[in-house]
């Protein structure tokens, strides 16, 4: 008897279930008819989302919109003078929940976003697909001051990735002529911010792709991984002008594993910069100028602890820079830089093509101090073209020598604008010179053995251990 009860139950339940099923199959029928009607004669349409804002449902009841959230239908205007932060927020936290997403930035549109966290973790393989134009607000005075430090921040995100043909810019003119007034007074006045925002930042994230877009015109840093590993930045486009003060292109801190690959930087700063807590760190086929090349540092700033290894640079012209393949330090610092390959290096005008400065400093006089970030195994191979100052600029700390120093391979002739110094010059320096060598300066610039002076080096390098 209980028997036939349950299974009478359990044949009404199917009964009702199919019944339902039916009515919402109409219904999301109904559903796409009515906005298929409705996208034809809305000419903001952007390809299947629809407009006005739709919710999140709507893109579920259509088989092929299942995981792209356009911006367009989470309120976004698109006219570059609206505020579309929020659709772009609404958009990304839709997006968050659903594996394989793509929040969509459509192009053709511009789209003026304030500052914002897009913050993870996510579900997997999440994608960012600019093809738009995203716009920071332009006015100094409409940046909040509790948001100075960046415009788009990407906080705790895993396996993602942004792509397309859009453009991130900064609009940072306005910064860029507050930087004398930064440097004339320390301390900041009421209409002078403390700080210049970067113009996407990635914190503590891992597994990240960032290609095809291109990033312009930030007030300060145009792209920064901080505390993150996994990254990868293919074909990328980071412009600004010459004369846009510390603009640097790429910043890495705290990162490892990272691969920078056929991309074009030029700005008013480094193309890119690698800082302390980096380690095996790949940068090639890359189109550097103007800027200050590609820079280790400055490290050890303030007596700091800096390590920074296994970095390889090669396969990048640099044009119009005042470095080209460079390591800066300040005097006072601790730890180590190891294990760093520069190689096959095409210098156009460059003013220092080759360079460690051991005696950084951003004023006229630092004062002199003991201590330094140790340098050792630093390899300069096939470094070619032409200079306007000195080929050659190797000063190392009066505390310890720079060691395992190889120069393999050099030629630099002076440009057409030189008006330098045509020797090599290398201070405290050990390590060998071999194969062709122009000017032949070179070949008597570093100071050969040091064995003592090795082990000591070597011994700094247990103040990293902690930090890598
Ligand atoms: C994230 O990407 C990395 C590298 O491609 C991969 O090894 C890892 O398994 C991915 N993580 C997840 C959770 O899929
Ligand atoms: C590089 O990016 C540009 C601009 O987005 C794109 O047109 C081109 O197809 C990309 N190239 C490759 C090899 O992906
Ligand atoms: C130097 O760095 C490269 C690149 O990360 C790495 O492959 C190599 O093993 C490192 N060499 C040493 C001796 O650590
Ligand atoms: C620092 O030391 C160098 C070399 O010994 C010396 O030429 C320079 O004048 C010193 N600078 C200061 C600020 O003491």
């Amino acid at each position: 008897m209980k028997r036939n009860t349950s299974f009478s139950l359990l044949f009404f339940l199917s009964l009702l279930f199919l019944i339902f099923f039916t009515f919402s199959v109409d219904a999301r029928k109904t559903n796409i008819k009515k906005k298929l009607h409705k996208d034809g004669g809305n000419r903001h349409t952007r390809g299947k989302g629809s407009h006005p804002p739709s919710p999140l449902p709507r893109y579920e009841s259509h088989p092929t919109q299942v995981n792209t959230f356009d911006i367009m239908s989470f309120g976004a205007k698109g006219n570059g003078v609206s505020d579309d932060s929020e659709a772009l927020v609404a958009a990304w936290e839709c997006a968050c929940k659903i594996s394989g997403a793509t929040i969509k930035v459509p192009a053709k549109f511009k789209f003026l976003i304030k500052p914002i966290t897009l913050q993870g973790p996510c579900m997997n393989d999440l994608t960012l697909q600019i093809d738009g134009i995203v716009l920071a607000p332009s006015e100094v005075s409409s940046w909040p001051k509790s948001s100075l430090f960046q415009w788009i921040n990407f906080k705790w995100v895993q396996n993602f990735t942004i792509k397309g043909s859009g453009t991130v810019d900064g609009q940072g003119s306005n910064w860029w002529i507050l930087s004398e007034l930064y440097d004339m007074q320390k301390t900041h006045s009421e209409q002078i911010p403390s700080m210049k925002p970067t113009a996407i930042r990635f914190y503590s994230s891992n597994f990240v792709k960032v290609r095809d877009i291109k990033i312009i015109n930030s007030p300060l840093c145009h792209l920064k991984f901080d505390n993150s590993k996994g990254i990868k930045v293919d074909n990328i486009t980071i412009i600004s002008p010459a004369n846009s003060p510390n603009t640097d292109g790429i910043h890495l801190q705290n990162t490892q594993d990272v691969e920078i690959q056929h991309s074009h930087i030029g700005t008013g700063d480094d193309c890119v910069s690698i800082q302390t807590g980096c380690s095996n760190i790949h940068v090639h086929h890359i189109k550097c100028g103007p800027g200050h090349g590609i820079s280790l540092g400055g490290l050890g700033k303030d007596k700091s602890v800096a390590c920074v290894s296994d970095i390889i640079v090669e396969d990048i012209s640099m044009k119009n820079t005042l470095y080209g393949a460079r390591i800066k330090t300040w005097q006072g610092g601790i730890g180590m830089v190891k294990n760093v390959s520069f190689s096959r290096i095409k210098a156009y005008d460059v003013m220092f093509p080759i360079m460690i400065d051991q005696y950084y400093c951003d004023k006229q006089i630092c004062k002199n101090q003991t201590g330094t970030v140790v340098i050792s195994g630093v390899k300069f191979d096939q470094i070619s073209g032409s200079y306007s100052v000195q080929p050659v600029h190797l000063a190392c700390s009066n505390s310890i020598p720079c060691t395992d120093v190889d120069l393999t391979d050099i030629q630099l002739r002076p440009s057409l604008k030189y008006r330098g110094l045509q020797q090599a010059m290398c201070w405290n320096s050990y390590g060998k010179s071999q194969g062709q060598l122009v000017p032949s300066s070179i070949d008597y610039c570093l100071r050969s053995g040091g064995g003592l002076i090795k082990r000591i080096a070597r011994s700094h390098d247990s103040v990293c251990y902690k930090f890598l």
